[in-house]
């Protein structure tokens, strides 16, 4: 029921603090996460596993990439993520110490479903992520991380892309700590902040005003083009996707790194442009880099519209305008950042008068290869 919702998907956007709680919800125990669940994966495996394949499709594979950023810093795997559709028809190299971490809301995706088949019949180890209990996938697992988002009805995924996120960085976290890879004073801290991040989302929550009337004013656009770095990559990649799939716009991501090896050549006058824009407390010199690629577009006659921490005054300069989220660690940020976005999309699908919850040509659950 969609209750006094205009939309499953407004309500599902709503639910995005209250999915990543809930996912975390008896997962954290005197300070350390604590995932019983992966109790088929003893620590000895945990220790020989050389390399990590995540393996998703559209939004999930997103989840992924943001996930690899993490399980590589804290768990210091190699690992690569991977469509699902493209896996399989690429010889991968698997053996038993290759660990698939395969993800998906719905648990029942074909493309993926068939790819974790592919990987356990050549000896790997599989977990999933999976928002639906009981589906094909987890039941085609060596074990299962469940994403506690409910049901997700709408046919683009918001509350389940937060889940997934959040499952993944549990997973990374408990790696972590058995592979002794991250210093513990450092895991607990992370520990304590994750815990803050729902309640940072609804404060987030309260942009969708501004945003509505964003998404109004831009009701005739035909092309928006996105941007991020490292973890905010992903999270441009699917505010793009978003966008596709319910408001028909034309919209890419783009990693802001790669701007000047080809992208940059689309700005033009009034070309609106999302920039997903790490916090300058980060000790990586990216913020400064993003904020030189915001100028390098501004320059060209782009229209900013900048998802910043509260209070970057390196930004506001160049911006049209400011989308801004709670500071919290650089892991986190994607799990702030790509609200707005979500919102944003359906903000203008609604004024454009389409169908927010059922977009033409897609199905919820893509059951066929
Ligand atoms: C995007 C979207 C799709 C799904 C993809 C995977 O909004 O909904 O890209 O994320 O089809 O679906 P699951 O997660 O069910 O495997």
């Amino acid at each position: 029921e969609k209750g006094g919702w205009s939309s499953f998907m407004a309500k599902e956007i709503d639910e995005d603090p209250i999915a990543v709680e809930n996912t975390l919800r008896g997962r954290i125990v005197d300070g350390r996460v604590e995932l019983s669940e992966l109790a088929a994966l003893d620590e000895t495996y945990f220790r020989e596993i050389d390399r990590v394949v995540i393996i998703a499709c559209g939004t999930a594979s997103y989840a992924g990439m943001v996930g690899s950023y993490a399980l590589e810093a804290w768990a210091r795997f190699p690992v690569t993520v991977e469509l699902a559709h493209e896996f399989r028809y690429r010889n991968p190299v698997l053996n038993e110490r290759t660990l698939i971490i395969s993800i998906s809301q719905s648990g029942e995706t074909m493309d993926t479903l068939m790819a974790v088949r592919y990987a356990r019949e050549r000896g790997a180890k599989t977990v999933s992520i999976c928002n639906t209990q009981g589906a094909t996938i987890p039941r085609e697992s060596d074990a299962v991380l469940y994403t506690h988002a409910g049901p997700e009805v709408a046919v683009a995924s918001t509350k389940a892309f937060l889940a997934q996120i959040t499952a993944l960085y549990l997973f990374g976290l408990h790696a972590g700590r058995i592979r002794e890879t991250l210093d513990e004073s450092y895991e607990r801290e992370l520990v304590a902040e994750f815990q803050t991040v729902p309640d940072k989302i609804r404060t987030v929550l309260e942009s969708r005003p501004r945003i509505h009337e964003l998404a109004n004013w831009m009701a005739d656009t035909r092309s928006v083009l996105f941007l991020g770095r490292h973890v905010g990559y992903p999270i441009a990649l699917e505010g793009a996707l978003k966008l596709k799939e319910i408001a028909y716009i034309h919209a890419e991501g783009f990693a802001a790194g790669e701007l000047k090896h080809g992208p940059i050549a689309l700005i033009d006058h009034g070309q609106p442009v999302f920039v997903v824009v790490p916090s300058p407390r980060h000790d990586d010199s990216l913020h400064p880099k993003v904020v030189s690629n915001i100028q390098e577009i501004r320059a060209r006659g782009a229209r900013v519209l900048a998802i910043c921490e509260q209070g970057d005054a390196a930004v506001l300069p160049f911006a049209d305008e400011v989308i801004a989220f709670p500071p919290t660690d650089h892991f986190f940020e994607p799990l702030l950042a790509v609200v707005p976005l979500q919102s944003f999309a359906l903000e203008l699908s609604t004024a454009k008068g389409l169908d927010v919850d059922q977009p033409r040509n897609l199905a919820k659950s893509v059951t066929v290869e």
